[in-house]
């Protein structure tokens, strides 16, 4: 086998697993705590770990794990940018005998046989969580409510998925209606300069829904750069629960957050074992989480590790 640094050329190396890891970007604060858990279950586990980051660009991705079959590495993991086109490449990995792990974010492949497992959030639950404490929270107040969609990467499973969650549960109230919706590509500064136009151009806006947290609090230096006052004068909701949203919500200026956990790092790792060493694994892993109010956040901040 090549050489070239200290690692064997994977294919059943003697020395341990290699894993080839194609990250979206550093989009978000949920991103940055997902790639440092991975990297450092990775150092925990033994395993050799090839980290690429794709700046949110599916062709850098598909670049990245064209290069790990290249290298012949023991397992790919990927967070797929977008969730389509990806049967080519797919195949190509399974054409050159090395098993993909979807982490964090799904493909919609129609071809199950491409991936061996697939571990993340459920996040039509998360966009559902989101939509149901609206419906309650609204549940005293007469008239419309006028809400503001901030979306993820346009094409991205938590886009798509966490607004179909969250149209699902706002249907149980007709006063409860998106009247914009526009992507703020799941960073800060997308979800600042989209919330600013929508405070130009949507007359009386009610609530933020954000798909993320980094998303939300670019609406809040929006919402206060424009005199009003975040979770009072405009409620936000958002998805995540790190740090910076979380002291957000504790200090008032989110209303609610559903939780997407970015700790996937040391699950990887067991799956990718298993599956290496042609174990069964399942086909789905769904990562456990919760949702937190103003109170919660409070009591969580202290402890928090991202
Ligand atoms: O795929 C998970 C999502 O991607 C997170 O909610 C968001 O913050 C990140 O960019």
């Amino acid at each position: 086998c090549g050489g070239g640094d200290n690692s064997d050329a994977g294919g059943g190396s003697e020395d341990g697993i290699t894993m080839g890891f194609a990250q979206v970007g550093a989009e978000s604060g949920w991103r940055t705590a997902n790639t440092k858990d991975v990297q450092d279950a990775a150092k925990a586990a033994g395993i050799d770990l090839k980290f690429t980051d794709a700046q949110q660009k599916q062709e850098n991705q598909i670049k990245a794990i064209r290069s790990y079959i290249q290298q012949q590495v023991d397992v790919i993991a990927f967070s797929p940018v977008v969730e389509s086109g990806w049967d080519t490449v797919l195949k190509e990995a399974k054409d050159a005998g090395i098993p993909v792990i979807l982490t964090d974010r799904s493909v919609d492949s129609a071809d199950t046989s491409l991936y061996a497992t697939f571990l993340g959030s459920d996040f039509v639950q998360e966009g559902k969580s989101a939509g149901e404490w609206l419906v309650e929270d609204s549940a005293a107040t007469d008239g419309p409510v006028n809400i503001v969609e901030l979306q993820g990467t346009t094409g991205a499973a938590p886009a798509l998925d966490r607004k179909e969650g969250f149209e699902a549960a706002i249907a149980a109230d007709p006063d409860l209606k998106i009247v914009s919706s526009q992507t703020g590509d799941f960073t800060r500064s997308g979800g600042k300069q989209v919330m600013e136009a929508f405070l130009k151009n949507t007359p009386d806006i009610d609530v933020v829904y954000a798909h993320n947290d980094d998303m939300g609090l670019g609406a809040i230096e929006a919402i206060e750069a424009a005199g009003m006052v975040p979770g009072k004068d405009i409620k936000i909701i958002t998805v995540d629960a790190v740090k910076d949203g979380m002291t957000a919500l504790s200090e008032g200026k989110i209303n609610f957050i559903a939780e997407c956990n970015p700790l996937l790092g040391a699950q990887l790792m067991d799956l990718a074992e298993k599956v290496v060493n042609g174990e069964d694994v399942p086909a789905r892993v769904v990562t456990e989480e919760t949702t937190f109010t103003s109170e919660q956040a409070k009591e969580a901040l202290p402890t928090r590790k991202y």
